[in-house]
């Protein structure tokens, strides 16, 4: 592997994690509240405001998010009247303030004045104001202004006993990711000139002597605007690398100018890490800069929900180093921006802040405190609806409120997520070049086979944990690797010295093909980890049915079956036990082609999975290997609850379970009940085992939770 030498751009320093403190006087509570917007309202409904948050439990808002044109009303004229008389309200009522730095959305003057910070697609269109985020990170006009703004505010507040953490800009990247302007254009080229050293480099790494497209200087570089063809996969990596580097510089200056003047309150802006949803930022990149991460989270519709609301809070939590984090954003019910807004189920308000609570989150905030009466937003819905407060959201609200205040009370605080013995790696950047118009089929989005992963482990009763690639899984039993197509030298050595010390690694298809440069490791697939998976692919076998005739699936003779790919595995080493093969008509050439192969490996072992078999196939596959993959030991029996736990420096355990299903599901609950929703907690078991904590049999019906403590 010695001629594709990295470059690795993961090396950072981690800032220390800092939290937002309570107001004086008051104890640390789990944060609870969301979005404020008081300019959308009369003064009136301010008093109003104030006065059901304090019903509700509320203990902290986000302010001043969308509020530049109401900050600064015309260049260089401030008037902070507004914000000092809501700010003032807020704390004296005990309710502290998350502060943006308002600079999501720039005022309608400063576009006028200034077009040229109007980002631009790849066909050359303008983004005109008129939504919002209509500004791209490069421009350095934007910047200075953004950057005023930051410190006026800081300036302005910095003293402010009220003021307990800074909000910096909004979901970056959510509207202005990709911009192909010149200011783009030559920040890309520095950002190259950086990365590479020189254009020869980036010559190699983008393989540019593939159509002609070698350069011979830096200002030769092209952001990938409208080509009348297949864009360069090398120079599309690094724009998507480039883009959420452009926007972290952005908002690491936001947070410099901020911390220049009040040192003392921590910094936080909210990712978008969601499984479902794609994402363009390297949010594992940007969690090393952040005081604390926060995270907006919208649920998916229909069978996946609570899995992939699990499946992303625990990537959160690797984000985190385990540390706590934020739940800035989720929804009391229906959003605005799907094409059908479904509305939340009764109970799943609670069970999704609970379950984001049960993966870290030491404070539940929602989008938006009061329902927007006019604007884009006015659908989507919020703490108090546009019914008021006689309404069963609202009264929702408040029953949450009195819930959180109870697991403070009962000492959640303090308790950090217990790590699973089985980690399932998630990769962004494989993600991006996966995304590529030329691959092998557009079948391969990169969630598709973690979150099967994720699925399959949860049907046989374990909660695997989410980890981003260059997290903390060392320490685990068990790694899967599903789908992390860029590796470098670094990652396969860490996995072969895992496997070696006698772990688990379990490889799928399209891992370990390519370098960090999208160039392809040679001599066999899966290049990258041949030895330690001990197969050798020569082809693949990609799976539709969009002609008659083509391969629409493959059996496999341990009776699962797969589809939209298989690899063509030739060759395993000598070693290696082949655990199931596919059975196939002779023509295909598929039949007693190997599918999943067992290989020894040091004190250890891996397990490659060369063919997309989904949750419940990868679960029945596994069943019978649970002994040789060190799984055994971790299955439950009760696999329709997710299980999710939470332990304190003392030994104190908070246990929390979910109902997976739509049917209601009995449940054997650990300890002492503190939460029962949409549940019967269930009376005591008859006969209590000495040593053993004192066990209830429940109910959790569709929706429905349990939460128990259970003390050292
Ligand atoms: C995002 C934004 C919010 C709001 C919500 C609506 O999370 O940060 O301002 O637009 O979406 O779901
Ligand atoms: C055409 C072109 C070749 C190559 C092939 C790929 O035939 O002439 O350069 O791109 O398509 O199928």
């Amino acid at each position: 592997m010695t001629d594709q030498t990295q470059t690795s751009q993961k090396q950072q320093t981690r800032q220390p994690w800092r939290w937002p403190q309570p107001l004086a006087g008051k104890n640390s509570r789990i944060w609870y509240g969301g979005d404020y917007n008081p300019e959308q309202w009369p003064r009136e409904v301010w008093q109003e405001d104030v006065r059901l948050m304090k019903q509700a439990g509320v203990n902290i808002v986000s302010l001043a998010i969308f509020s530049w044109s109401r900050l600064e009303p015309a260049e260089g004229q401030w008037d902070f009247s507004l914000f000092d008389e809501v700010i003032d309200l807020l704390g004296s009522n005990g309710i502290a303030v998350d502060l943006a730095t308002a600079t999501a959305s720039p005022p309608m003057w400063l576009a006028k004045a200034h077009p040229e910070i109007l980002p631009i697609d790849e066909d050359g269109r303008t983004f005109w104001p008129g939504a919002r985020q209509n500004w791209r990170p490069t421009s350095p006009v934007y910047r200075r202004y953004a950057l005023e703004m930051c410190r006026h505010l800081a300036e302005h507040y910095k003293d402010n006993p009220y003021v307990v953490a800074w909000h910096l800009g909004n979901e970056y990247g959510c509207h202005n990711l990709y911009d192909y302007s010149d200011d783009a254009n030559a920040a890309f080229q520095k950002w190259c000139e950086e990365r590479y050293g020189t254009i020869d480099a980036v010559n190699k790494a983008w393989g540019t002597d593939f159509w002609s497209q070698r350069m011979t200087s830096f200002d030769q570089i092209l952001v990938p605007r409208h080509v009348n063809g297949f864009p360069n996969p090398g120079k599309l990596l690094d724009f998507k690398r480039f883009s959420s580097d452009a926007l972290l510089d952005f908002c690491k200056a936001e947070r410099d100018a901020i911390e220049a003047v009040t040192p003392d309150k921590p910094c936080t802006t909210n990712f978008m890490v969601s499984g479902a949803i794609a994402t363009g930022i390297d949010y594992d990149r940007w969690g090393a800069d952040m005081d604390f991460v926060s995270n907006d989270h919208y649920f998916t519709p229909g069978d996946d929900h609570l899995s992939e609301l699990a499946f992303s809070a625990s990537l959160m939590d690797g984000i985190a180093r385990n540390k706590p984090w934020l739940l800035m954003e989720h929804s009391t019910s229906a959003v605005n921006w799907r094409p059908v807004n479904y509305r939340q189920e009764p109970g799943a308000m609670l069970r999704d802040s609970l379950a984001h609570l049960a993966f870290g989150a030491d404070g539940i905030l929602y989008f938006q405190w009061r329902q927007s009466q006019a604007g884009a937003e006015k659908f989507h819905s919020a703490m108090v609806p546009h019914a008021g407060a006689d309404s069963q959201i609202f009264r929702d609200v408040c029953d949450q409120g009195r819930v959180l205040s109870d697991l403070t009370d009962a000492g959640v605080l303090g308790s950090r997520v217990e790590s699973s013995k089985v980690a399932i790696l998630f990769d962004n950047e494989s993600g991006w070049a996966l995304q590529h118009p030329t691959v092998p089929t557009q079948k391969l989005a990169q969630f598709t086979e973690p979150f099967s992963w994720w699925k399959a482990m949860a049907d046989l009763g374990i909660t695997a944990d989410v980890v981003p690639v260059d997290g903390k899984w060392q320490d685990r039993g068990v790694v899967v690797v599903p789908n992390v197509y860029l590796m470098d030298e670094g990652l396969a050595d860490r996995l072969r010295d895992f496997a070696r010390e006698g772990g688990t690694v379990i490889v799928t298809y399209m891992s370990g093909i390519a370098d960090r440069s999208d160039r392809i490791w040679l001599g066999g697939y899966p290049g990258a980890l041949r030895d330690l998976t001990g197969v050798r692919v020569e082809e693949f076998s990609p799976m539709g049915d969009d002609f008659p005739g083509v391969p629409d699936h493959l059996d496999l003779d341990n009776g699962a079956t797969a589809h939209d790919f298989a690899d063509v595995v030739t060759d395993t080493a000598d070693d290696a036990r082949v655990v199931s093969r596919y059975t196939a008509d002779k023509a295909s050439g598929m039949d007693g082609v190997p599918a999943i192969v067992l290989h020894p490996y040091g004190k250890g072992r891996s397990l490659y999975v060369g063919c997309r078999l989904g949750d419940t196939d990868i679960a029945g596959s596994l069943k019978p290997l649970l002994g040789d993959l060190g799984l055994a030991g971790l299955v439950r029996s009760t696999p329709q609850i997710l299980r999710v736990v939470r332990v304190s420096p003392d030994g104190t355990k908070f246990v929390f379970l979910f109902n997976r299903t739509r049917e209601a599901v009995s449940a054997r609950v650990e300890g002492e009940v503190l939460v029962a929703s949409q549940a019967d907690a269930g009376t005591a078991a008859a006969a209590q085992v000495a040593g053993e904590p004192e066990t209830t049999e429940g109910t959790i019906f569709p929706a429905g939770l349990i939460v128990s403590r259970v003390d050292d």
